[in-house]
């Protein structure tokens, strides 16, 4: 991934590190993108892994600035892993995941990731799109892996990977905190 700016194309954004107080806000994200809704417990375990972090983007609202997406990343060595990535409905195709998993993609790099990798369910197309659109490539399919509800099966994963740029050649001066 070269080194880009990170666009979102809605009203006043900004896009900072999930912290301490954000753990409700960001369940309650998950919870408006997947069945499976986190508890917020299960949120701070995940972001108090050694390597592992957020980010959240908040849009202007009529009342202030309201939350409107997320991504859990965890980094090991060189390997870095989308844990978990989501934008409110309504949110949606504003270019908000985009700006989010470039975000998390240079941080990692900062940190000394050379990769990053995901899973996503095969029958997930904005997913599949979005990533795909991002550069990852499918390397592997973990069959059955997610479960869905009664009667209707189980659905197999990709495992998406995509090579990151080397840390020299992020601008030195891009702020890590918003944009
Ligand atoms: C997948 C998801 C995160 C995308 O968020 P988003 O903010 O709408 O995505 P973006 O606006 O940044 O889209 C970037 C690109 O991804 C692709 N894309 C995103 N949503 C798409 C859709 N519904 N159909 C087709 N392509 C899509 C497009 O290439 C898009 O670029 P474009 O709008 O210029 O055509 C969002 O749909 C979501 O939260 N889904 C539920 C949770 C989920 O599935 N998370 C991923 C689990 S691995």
């Amino acid at each position: 991934m070269s080194p880009m700016p990170h666009p979102v194309a809605l009203p006043p954004v900004r896009l900072r590190p999930i912290g301490p107080f954000d753990l409700e806000i960001v369940a309650a994200l998950h919870a408006g993108s997947f069945e499976d809704a986190w508890t917020v417990g299960a949120i701070a375990e995940i972001l108090a892994m050694p390597g592992a972090f957020g980010l959240i983007v908040e849009i202007e609202g009529e009342s202030g600035p309201e939350p409107a997406g997320f991504v859990l990343v965890r980094r090991v060595a060189e390997e870095c892993e989308i844990l978990s990535l989501g934008v409110r409905p309504q949110h949606r195709r504003g270019g908000i995941a985009r700006a989010l998993v470039r975000r998390a993609s240079d941080l990692a790099v900062r940190g000394g990731a050379g990769r990053i990798f995901l899973e996503v369910a095969e029958d997930n197309l904005p997913a599949l799109c979005l990533y795909r659109d991002l550069g990852f490539g499918e390397v592997g399919r973990r069959p059955g892996y997610y479960r869905r509800p009664a009667g209707a099966g189980a659905v197999a994963a990709l495992v998406m990977r995509r090579s990151l740029p080397r840390r020299s050649a992020l601008a030195d001066h891009e702020p890590v905190g918003d944009g």
